[in-house]
């Protein structure tokens, strides 16, 4: 049972569904579910992203580990000093949610002596830029001078750092299914009866050429037949974000968290329905027909599409890692045994194992680091390789 909906966010939500109603009908009664997640997601001013609820946290739909933990983030923060120290340059963060990962990143960068020419910011949601813009205006004069947020990628090409915390699976997604030996594409139709209340339902329609693709070159590379009525995700923005992100990347490091599977195992037989989950309220469900609009929608991540598109895009894959793998490497155990003994050190203790533990998200969160221009080391990815990805 999902908590019910407050009369604002009732009222929101039936804005959004009579916009996305009068764009099925300008396309003739269906939607591709990959344009219905961007309506509902980044409709300007009525998207879930684009509007104002809370989202993120412990008040929002879901938490993200840089919210379960200060750990998270510095361990990512020590890695950027890593990459900092050889290239020098800036970060750029791309969606940077509630900004507390930006924060702690310039805090423990500041401690370490290899802050950043400049924290530069790439959010889509105005929402969360202004979360994020006042909670970085908290920080010390020397380290808020460093932070700007950008409209778009930087003309000029970066050095160093780019960041990308569960971003990849809030990019829009295809969806399909496999029946009778063929790929058929799932959509989007007004529900029949709606009356006063606009409903959705999934309608199946002929793949695209750009589906059908894409469907032929993730089947070859399984083993064996998928079962009848097998429905999932691919998600064809990859490719152009990630030839974007290369293109504007002149020497360093983009680092990737969020979860996902090498291609072998998302696409499994038995992953019979696939990987799209919503958020609401910290209840996860799998429709994304309910609640348009105050929901998140999201699909796991194909870390081989993933690595596919960086190879393309001429960067090399140099690390792939399970967070627990990545985390510990990083050095979690031992920021945990630098806390005050007792209380502080016990709830580091309990964050640490939310963190890392398989059955929370030690193993279902991967760090992917492509790289261009940088043969130095990686020490997040020490204890994990490439073989993750055969
Ligand atoms: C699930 S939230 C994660 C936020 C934050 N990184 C965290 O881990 O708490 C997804 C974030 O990505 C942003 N986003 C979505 N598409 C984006 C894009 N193409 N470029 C930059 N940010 C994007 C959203 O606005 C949001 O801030």
């Amino acid at each position: 049972m999902l908590p019910p909906l407050s009369p604002e966010e009732r009222r929101h939500s039936r804005s959004l569904a009579g916009h996305i109603r009068a764009q099925l009908a300008a396309a003739g009664g269906w939607l591709s579910f990959e344009r219905f997640m961007e309506l509902a997601l980044y409709a300007p001013g009525l998207g879930y992203y684009s509007a104002g609820s809370v989202k993120i946290g412990v008040g929002g739909d879901f938490v993200t580990a840089p919210e379960v933990s200060d750990l998270f983030n510095r361990c990512v923060a020590r890695q950027c000093a890593e990459i900092l120290t050889t290239t020098g340059g800036e970060i750029l963060e791309l969606g940077a949610g509630t900004g507390r990962m930006a924060a702690v990143i310039l805090n423990a960068l500041a401690a370490q002596g290899v802050l950043p020419e400049r924290y530069a910011i790439l959010e889509v949601s105005a929402d969360l830029a202004a979360r994020q813009r006042a909670r970085l205006a908290q920080l010390p004069a020397q380290l808020r001078e460093r932070v700007v947020w950008l409209e778009r990628l930087p003309a000029s090409p970066v050095r160093g750092v780019m960041l990308a915390n569960e971003v990849a699976d809030a990019l829009p997604c295809r969806r399909f299914t496999w029946r009778d030996g063929a790929v058929r594409e799932l959509g989007v139709a007004l529900a029949a009866g709606s009356g006063e209340e606009i409903s959705f339902r999934e309608q199946s329609a002929a793949a695209d050429a750009a589906l059908l693709r894409a469907c032929e070159g993730l089947l070859a590379s399984l083993e064996g037949e998928l079962p009848q009525g097998y429905a999932s995700e691919v998600c064809l923005r990859v490719q152009p974000w990630i030839a974007s992100l290369s293109e504007c990347l002149a020497r360093g490091v983009l680092l990737l968290c969020d979860y996902g599977l090498p291609r072998r195992h998302y696409y499994h037989r038995e992953r019979a329905s696939g990987t799209l989950r919503c958020h609401f309220k910290q209840r996860a469900h799998a429709d994304p027909y309910i609640n348009v609009g105050v929901q998140d929608i999201t699909a796991w991540v194909d870390f081989t599409r993933i690595a596919e598109a960086a190879l393309a895009a001429n960067l090399t894959v140099s690390g792939f890692a399970t967070q627990a793998a990545f985390l510990l490497a990083a050095g979690l155990e031992g920021l945990v045994a630098e806390a005050d003994d007792g209380a502080p050190r016990a709830r580091l203790a309990g964050e640490a194992r939310r963190l890392v533990m398989p059955e929370e998200m030690g193993e279902a969160f991967k760090f992917m680091a492509l790289t261009r221009g940088y043969d130095s080391p990686l020490s997040g990815f020490a204890l994990q390789d490439l073989r993750h990805l055969l």
